[in-house]
Parts: C-alpha cells; sequence; structure tokens
C-alpha cells in the first residue's frame, strides 16, 4: 500500500516517475543496461543529462548567462562552496565581507560555516520568535562579496514572499525546499542551490544555477572538487556525477512539464496549502506557530493547543502513532522544533491533503 509520505526530506516522488524508472530499471531507453550500471561519459547517459538540464531551463526560465551544475556533497557543502569560490582569499590577506539573514536552522548553519572564509555579517534574524517570520532584509554593503538567505524555511515553514533587492550585491539563496514549487525570477539571483531530495529526486544530487560571472574567483588553495570552475568546464563531469539521481530529475521534470510547468504546480500548492491553514485557522486542537504573510507553502508545521507539557507530548504521540496507521506517514516537527509539520511538496496530491484534515479532524474529536 502506497502511504501519504509527509517527510520533509528525502520526499515523496511522483508515483509515475517511480513506475517508469521501475519499468525502465533494466532496459533504459533500449541500452540493455539500466542507467545505474552506464559509464556517465558513454553516448547513452549524454541525452539523459543534457534532456535533465535542459528541462530545468526550460521550466525555471534559466537565462543563457546560467550555468547549471549537477553536484554531491548536498545543500550542505554549499554552505563552505559559496564563500570559497564567491569570497575566500589567499593566505596572508584579509577576509572579504559577505551578508546573511538568519531566517531558521539551515540559515544559521550556513552562516556558521562562512564564518570559516569570509567576515559574515548577520543583517538581520528571527531568532528572538523562534524564526516563526521573515525579518526586514536591510540593504548589502557595497563591498559584500555577495548576500544569502534562505528562500523557503523547511523547519520552521517560513517563506521569504519577495525576493530582497541586493543591487549590484549577488544575491545567493537556498532554494532546496522551495525550487519548482513557485515562479522565481532567476535573473534576480547570482547563485540559487538545491539539495534534490524534496522537489526533484533522491538525495545525493545538488543543483547549483550559477551566474557565469561568479564562476573562476576560488582562491588557489580551493580543493579542485569544491571549484565552480572546474565543475562548469567539465559540464558536471569532472568526476563521476550522481548518474541515477539525474536521470530520476530528468523524470520528475517531464512529469511536471506534462502537468503544466511552475504555474500549474503553484496554483496546486496553494490550494493545498490554503485547504491546510484554513484547517488550521478552525481548529480547536492544533494551530500554526507561523506568522500569517510568511507562511510556507511547503512545510506547514502545527502545534497541539494543550498547555500542559507532559499531555501535549503524549497527545503528540499518539497523534504521531495514530497518523501513521492510517497510512499519514513522517508527521514529525524537526527534532530541534518537536511538534509536528507536513511537508506538502509537489508530488503530494491534494487527496492526501484531505486525508490527513479529515484524520485531524477526527482525532480532535
Ligand atoms: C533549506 C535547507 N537547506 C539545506 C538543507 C541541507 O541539505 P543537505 O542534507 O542536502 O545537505 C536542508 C535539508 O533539509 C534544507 O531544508
Amino acid at each position: 500500500m502506497r502511504v501519504y509520505n509527509f517527510s520533509p526530506g528525502p520526499s515523496a516522488l511522483p508515483l509515475p516517475v517511480l513506475e517508469r524508472a521501475a519499468a525502465e530499471m533494466i532496459d533504459t531507453n533500449g541500452t540493455g543496461q539500466s542507467v545505474m550500471e552506464m559509464s556517465h561519459r558513454s553516448k547513452d547517459f549524454k541525452p539523459i543529462i543534457e534532456k535533465t538540464e535542459a528541462l530545468l531551463r526550460e521550466l525555471m526560465g534559466i537565462p543563457p548567462n546560467y550555468k547549471v551544475l549537477f553536484l554531491q556533497g548536498g545543500a550542505s557543502l554549499q554552505f563552505s562552496m559559496i564563500p570559497l569560490n564567491l569570497a575566500g582569499t589567499e593566505p596572508g590577506t584579509p577576509k572579504k565581507k559577505a551578508a546573511y539573514v538568519e531566517t531558521g536552522i539551515w540559515a544559521k548553519k550556513a552562516a556558521d560555516e562562512g564564518i570559516k572564509y569570509v567576515d559574515v555579517a548577520v543583517k538581520a534574524s528571527s531568532k528572538d520568535k523562534a524564526y516563526t517570520y521573515i525579518p526586514a532584509a536591510p540593504a548589502p554593503d557595497p563591498a559584500d562579496a555577495y548576500y544569502h538567505i534562505t528562500l523557503n524555511n523547511t523547519i520552521v515553514g517560513t517563506k521569504w514572499t519577495t525576493a530582497p533587492d541586493t543591487g549590484s550585491v549577488p544575491l545567493v539563496a537556498d532554494i532546496s525546499s522551495g525550487i519548482l514549487s513557485e515562479p522565481l525570477k532567476v535573473s534576480q539571483f547570482g547563485i540559487l542551490y538545491a539539495g534534490a531530495q524534496k522537489n526533484l529526486g533522491p538525495a545525493g544530487t545538488t543543483v547549483v544555477i550559477i551566474r557565469e560571472d561568479l564562476i573562476g574567483k576560488a582562491p588557489s588553495w580551493t580543493p579542485l572538487l569544491l571549484r565552480y570552475d572546474i565543475h562548469a568546464e567539465e559540464g558536471s563531469m569532472y568526476n563521476t556525477p550522481p548518474c541515477y539521481g539525474i536521470y530520476i530529475i530528468g523524470l520528475v521534470l517531464e512529469w511536471l512539464k506534462e502537468l503544466g510547468g511552475v504555474a500549474a504546480i503553484a496554483k496546486l500548492n496553494q490550494e493545498k496549502a490554503d485547504l491546510f491553514y484554513a484547517y488550521l485557522e478552525s481548529s480547536r486542537g492544533f494551530y500554526s506557530p507561523v506568522e500569517k504573510p510568511f507562511r510556507s507553502l511547503m512545510n506547514i508545521p502545527f502545534i497541539s493547543n494543550e498547555t500542559d507539557p507532559d499531555r501535549r507530548a503524549d497527545l503528540e504521540s499518539r497523534f504521531l502513532k495514530e497518523a501513521a496507521a492510517k497510512g499519514l506517514v513522517n508527521l514529525a516537527g524537526h527534532r530541534l522544533v518537536g511538534g509536528m509539520r507536513a511537508s506538502l511538496y509537489n508530488a503530494m496530491p491534494i487527496d492526501g491533503v484531505k486525508a490527513l484534515i479529515a484524520f485531524m479532524e477526527h482525532f480532535e474529536r
């Protein structure tokens, strides 16, 4: 039995994609091989990576002066690659400056890692209210090498409604949990990056979309595999790329294109989120801790109204157990914040949201 999987990542994939991957598992495109068995440099794999990149460019409207890289190391490796490549300095020279906005645990991790390479200025933070809002973004210092934001905050369930205007300072955004969920104007950004394991495909691939003029600035001591210029020059094939992940991303993008692309999925995502937030607003048992204007469409944390901590813990653990028994799984909040969270990525059908609401209404009663 397939369940409704509300996991924040790795997350549910569209069923037609899994069925197609299963059908092609031992013989892909008449090659007599699985994608897992192909040389990444073979004539069989080349069209797969080319198709995946072309579809991503088409669906996201990526301008020609941007490179698309398929890397490894997760979104977390970008926390190091970004400062290193955009603002790393030679030994004995002063650090360059970079701006960060702290809107959650991942945003903080990015800034904390950045400190090793650059002089980090945390321009604003919403830590004072447990990251339940997006703070106003102060203008960058023109000397900042880049300005880093986390567009959708997976753990706390907030999102930037509009990206800040950073003028000539390149805006860099972690879009791991929002990629392809809503339209995004790529040309507003210097770098966009995302771990694949939410809206794109399996864990193990990281997509980096980088404006060409930002490539080639890494200091001489940068490890080869952490250099954007090496990956860009080699078409993500300096070493063996995550071939199977790239293939699945290609299938997911085909599925999305057939559905009508980003505009169509954005409409559906809005409908799903509206339905769930409207339920939470009317619920006597649960509430959303996130301030209304900043609520994510993808990750929706919710908390029991019970105020006694022991009874609340008890209720929440019963909730998760009974939900799982009904095929509604992975609803626990992040271990650092507790409570519950429903992740409604692109592959979650509206029926999954309706089933969750029906269960919650029943549980409340
Ligand atoms: C917004 C965001 N950034 C970064 C990460 C870390 O990603 P990875 O595990 O691919 O390093 C996550 C993981 O959930 C995330 O949600």
